[in-house]
């Protein structure tokens, strides 16, 4: 594949997980990331071990198909591989993500890649939408929208979060995070996210679920979600949790 001009943050985070889906222009800007910041790797891992606990929770549920947003790379212990059983729609609105995802994907007949903005739920091919999701609006399904509310302001995500909630079956879940404001310490690291770039506090982000409702688990830092073990020592960057659409 061509080498894209511009990094992106999914790919960035495929190299601190260690996967192989990544371009040079990606590795050198996780690893200025890295001087402005610290090592970043045991905290994406963590991110990523949060996604499947909170995907496998939503699967024990028995819902067996996703529509992820903001889907990133799908590999290293992404959503198809934490609930091998369902069925997943990624999208992202990256188009090198997106080649990679579907490259990636090429064969599956359980997991698909195309494009999709968050924010505008229409852009989303129904067709996709209804080979990966059967019983779309019918069935309960399981929305994935990890790392993206950061790039969306408080009014858009609380518009998006809403049309989502209008638009999925009652008993459907949504997983979540928000990033912290841990890095307002790294003023560095802060200016290469870029001005669209939010941090927010757990009482600022709370109101912005809407009608969603947290599971009594509450939104947590990621570590803390459900831990299955010693909860790890890395910095709390993500907060995060899962919510429900009420089935009233
Ligand atoms: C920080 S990465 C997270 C990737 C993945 N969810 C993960 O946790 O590893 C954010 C992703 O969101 C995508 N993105 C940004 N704005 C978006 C939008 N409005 N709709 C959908 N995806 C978006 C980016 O292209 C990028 O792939």
């Amino acid at each position: 594949m061509q080498e894209p001009d511009q990094p992106s943050t999914a790919r960035m985070i495929d190299h601190w997980l260690g996967g192989r889906h990544h371009f040079p222009v990606d590795v050198a800007a996780a690893r200025a990331f890295e001087q402005a910041y610290g090592p970043c790797a045991p905290v994406f891992r963590e991110l990523r071990a949060f996604l499947g606990r909170a995907v496998g929770a939503i699967a024990a549920t028995g819902v067996d198909g996703f529509l992820v947003f903001g889907g990133g790379v799908p590999t290293m212990g992404n959503v198809h591989e934490a609930a091998p059983e369902a069925t997943v729609l990624y999208t992202d609105v990256d188009p090198v993500t997106i080649r990679l995802g579907q490259r990636i994907l090429a064969g599956s007949d359980r997991a698909g890649y195309g494009f999709g903005d968050a924010t505008d739920f229409g852009t989303i091919d129904r067709a996709q939408l209804h080979r990966f999701l059967s019983g779309w609006g019918r069935r309960p399904v399981g929305v994935v929208f990890l790392g993206l509310a950061a790039f969306l302001d408080d009014a858009t995500l609380t518009r998006t979060l809403d049309e989502l909630y209008e638009a999925v079956a009652p008993g459907s879940y949504l997983a979540i995070d928000f990033d912290t404001e841990e890095l307002a310490g790294y003023p560095q690291a802060l200016a290469m996210m870029g001005p669209q770039f939010r941090m927010r506090s757990p009482s600022s982000f709370r109101p912005l679920l809407g009608r969603w409702t947290p599971t009594r688990d509450g939104i947590v830092p990621v570590t803390r979600w459900r831990p299955e073990g010693p909860v790890p020592a890395v910095p709390d960057a993500f907060h995060g949790g899962i919510a429900v659409r009420s089935t009233g």
